[in-house]
């Protein structure tokens, strides 16, 4: 048995760029649940199938085989041997993935897939739901929040450094949107564990936010 470390958290909090570094520090395996949502939005609109369908959508789920390489610490994702890059970080992509997670059946039907994926030597998981429903016995759990208006400023950050263009009105409405689903939905809506650390990592810089957690897995 591994160590498994969740962080859960809204949109745009800075998740991605914690576990990703995490996972470099600790030389552990990475799975970037939301990187699963939004490849199954990409196949759904590859396939034709209406997003709004959820048993389809389930189907989908179910077949649907992603791989994770892990490259000099480098994480990569391929899907159906196809190597993917930008294609599923559009906002649009992203907007179908919040849309798909609402479905109970789909999010059913994915639990497998991240149970049963690698957790040698250890795991840094990275979702919404990934201490509350995916690894309910994680060793430590964190639950990282900043304020809306952050969020929405690392977001524009992010997507100008990917070079993505972006417009600020359409960005704030995405990202309330995806606040709406991610808290209101019936199946695991977004809450922090009860046995987790709520870190606010509104006024930390990434550097900061890092260096907690580490002083945390180290305690
Ligand atoms: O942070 P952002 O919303 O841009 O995206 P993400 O973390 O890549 O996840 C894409 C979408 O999948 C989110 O809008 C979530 O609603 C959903 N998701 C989920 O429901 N459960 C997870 N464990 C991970 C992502």
């Amino acid at each position: 048995i591994f160590p498994v470390i969740t962080i859960d958290g809204p949109s745009g909090v800075g998740k991605g760029t914690l576990s990703r570094r995490l996972a470099k520090i600790l030389g552990w395996n990475l799975l970037d649940s939301g990187v699963i949502y939004r490849v199954l939005a990409l196949a759904a609109l590859e396939n034709k199938i209406d997003i709004n369908r959820e048993e389809k959508v389930a189907v989908l789920a179910e077949e649907i085989q992603i791989s994770f390489i892990n490259r000099k610490n480098n994480f990569f994702v391929s899907f159906n041997g196809k190597e993917i890059k930008k294609d599923i970080y559009t906002e649009t992509i992203g907007n179908y993935a919040s849309k798909i997670a609402v479905f109970s059946k789909v999010r059913k039907n994915l639990l497998t897939y991240q149970r049963t994926f690698c957790q040698c030597p250890g795991l840094v998981a990275d979702g919404r739901d990934m201490g509350t429903v995916v690894f309910p016995n994680a060793e430590l759990k964190i639950f990282l929040y900043a304020s809306f208006e952050e969020r929405e400023r690392r977001r524009l950050h992010q997507l100008q450094k990917k070079n993505f263009g972006v417009n600020f009105k359409f960005l704030f409405s995405q990202i309330r949107e995806r606040d709406v689903r991610d808290y209101n939905r019936q199946s695991a809506p977004l809450t922090p564990a009860i046995d987790s650390l709520i870190l606010d990592s509104t006024h930390l810089s990434a550097e900061e936010v890092k260096s907690k957690v580490l002083m945390y897995i180290r305690e």
